[in-house]
């Protein structure tokens, strides 16, 4: 606990009675403030299923740019953070299981980097900042490891996530154990506590905010780099220096491309912005999609129709939410009612059950229906690396992270945050390449051709699975409220 030190010099008397104290201790944040790094420790080693070994986590080191005296911009190794809390350069740390003992190494005082840069935390700052039981300093890390490895018994493993991170101080025949621990802290990241929900819902107030700054501006913007500009403005403003992600600001035609990122062209004559930005809030990151169009009117029915389409699939998978759910069967849902939807605009033809069947859906939608949210934005959960988002022209892509999207991913449960982020597109890319495909009989070009100007709508809000149901963390508005706000009558 904190204490505040700047008080005045108490007297005798006050000593006794000091209401002053009181005062202080009662402003004072608690330890149950800290990032709750302890129990994560504990959950992980749950998990492992271990009552003894020793956990190692080296966090992310300080890292010129190739050929420069400049670093490159810090960011926090997840693992890491999960078990510290701590967003510094240059830690590292231990949790030794059978002794319920979390360990912290911090850089040794060094004082060129101090005159130069500010000083690294102090042991005591550290300690009172950070839920560890001990802080030391990096240089006692190669003694306390010898410590432990003198004292181990046989069946105490070392646990690491890549062999790459093996303390070099080791003997080559100690057991060590690079398989668990990644699944382990990928099952326990997936479940959030309270602590992280208030985090993912602080960088969810953020981006609501910067993206309704936005609607309220964009009939004076010119160029997606105001966009760009005004999101960085407005969470930074609010303490929110990171995006979760890279912006995506794309006007017309550059909606089709997924992870657009250029965000510099004119948005004269464009019928649609499709904004796609989250802030990051302590590491934990929000993901937050909106399609609008520029004078807070839908400047035709092909993008109203669309927008609408895309607004179904999301109100009736949202409100499926909810424990004990299949992820999957709301992203197939979505593409029935894509199908569905499609079928009537006359974008696609024949029986629905031979469309879906046939996949041509996918050249419209072709990403997950969404993912989880947290220390990452595309975070970790329980369950196998499983292709995501792979889609007509590349099925076998892994992403390299645990989709919900997959069969084999677990249900849903309760504290797990997920997206849900249906989206439509008129790829000229996509369609040159479905034409090639057998699905091709399923895909009337000519209609579909017509709305490539519109380029896609995608809307994505972050969903907390509850014990009831769900709550939707995002609070960027959408829909006809979305509209009114561009118009000015919100
Ligand atoms: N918001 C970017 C993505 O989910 O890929
Ligand atoms: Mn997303």
């Amino acid at each position: 606990m904190r204490t505040n030190q700047k008080g005045a010099p108490h007297s005798s008397v006050h000593t006794m009675i000091n209401f002053d104290a009181y005062k202080i201790l009662l402003d004072t944040p608690t330890s149950c403030d800290k990032y709750p790094a302890k129990q994560h420790a504990r959950n992980v080693a749950r998990r492992l299923g271990a009552s003894r070994g020793l956990i190692f986590l080296s966090g992310e080191p300080t890292i010129n740019l190739r050929d420069s005296d400049q670093s490159q911009p810090f960011r926090q190794r997840r693992y890491f953070y999960y078990l510290s809390g701590v967003d510094e350069p240059d830690c590292s740390l231990t949790y030794d299981i059978e002794q319920d003992l979390l360990t912290l190494y911090v850089p040794d005082f060094d004082l060129h980097r101090a005159i130069w840069m500010g000083p690294t935390i102090s042991l005591e700052d550290a300690q009172d900042r950070y839920d560890v039981d001990r802080v030391q300093y990096h240089a006692s890390l190669k003694h306390e490891l010898q410590v432990w490895l003198d004292k181990r018994e046989q069946s105490s493993e070392l646990y690491l996530l890549h062999k790459s991170e093996r303390p070099e101080t080791l003997p080559k025949d100690l057991p060590v154990d690079l398989n668990t621990l990644a699944p382990a802290m990928n099952a326990a990241r997936g479940i959030k506590d309270e602590y992280e929900i208030r985090m993912i819902r602080k960088a969810n107030e953020v981006s609501g905010l910067a993206h309704r700054k936005i609607l309220e501006s964009i009939r004076s913007f010119s160029n997606e780099s105001q966009i760009e500009g005004s999101f960085l403005n407005t969470c930074i403003s609010h303490g929110a220096r990171n995006q979760a992600y890279n912006i995506i600001a794309a006007s017309g035609p550059n909606a089709a491309v997924l992870h657009y990122g250029r965000n510099n062209e004119t948005l004269h004559k464009k019928p649609l912005v499709c904004l796609d930005a989250g802030a990051e809030w302590n590491c934990y990151a929000s993901d937050v999609t909106r399609t609008f169009p520029l004078a807070g009117e839908w400047p035709s029915e092909y993008v109203r129709d669309i927008y609408k389409l895309v607004e179904r699939m999301q109100e009736e998978t949202i409100r499926r939410i909810g424990k004990g759910v299949r992820y999957r069967a709301l992203h197939d849902l979505a593409h029935d009612i894509a199908i569905e939807g499609l079928l009537a605009l006359g974008v696609l033809k024949g029986a629905s059950h031979e469309v879906r069947e046939s996949g041509a859906s996918k050249v419209f939608f072709p990403h997950g229906l969404g993912h989880h949210v947290g220390l990452e934005v595309h975070d970790v959960a329980e369950g196998e690396i499983m292709a995501f988002g792979g889609g007509v022209t590349r099925p076998n892509w892994a992403c390299g992270y645990l989709s919900p999207c997959t069969l084999l991913a677990p249900l849903l449960e309760e504290g797990m945050v997920v997206t849900v982020e249906p989206g439509l597109y008129f790829s000229p890319l996509a369609l040159d390449n479905a034409r090639k495909q057998p699905y091709a009989k399923y895909i009337d070009f000519d209609v579909a051709e017509k709305y490539v100007h519109i380029g896609g709508v995608r809307i994505e809000d972050d969903i907390l699975v509850t014990a009831t149901g769900y709550e939707n963390l995002t609070t960027a508005p959408k829909g006809d409220k979305m509209l009114a706000v561009i118009r000015g009558s919100a």
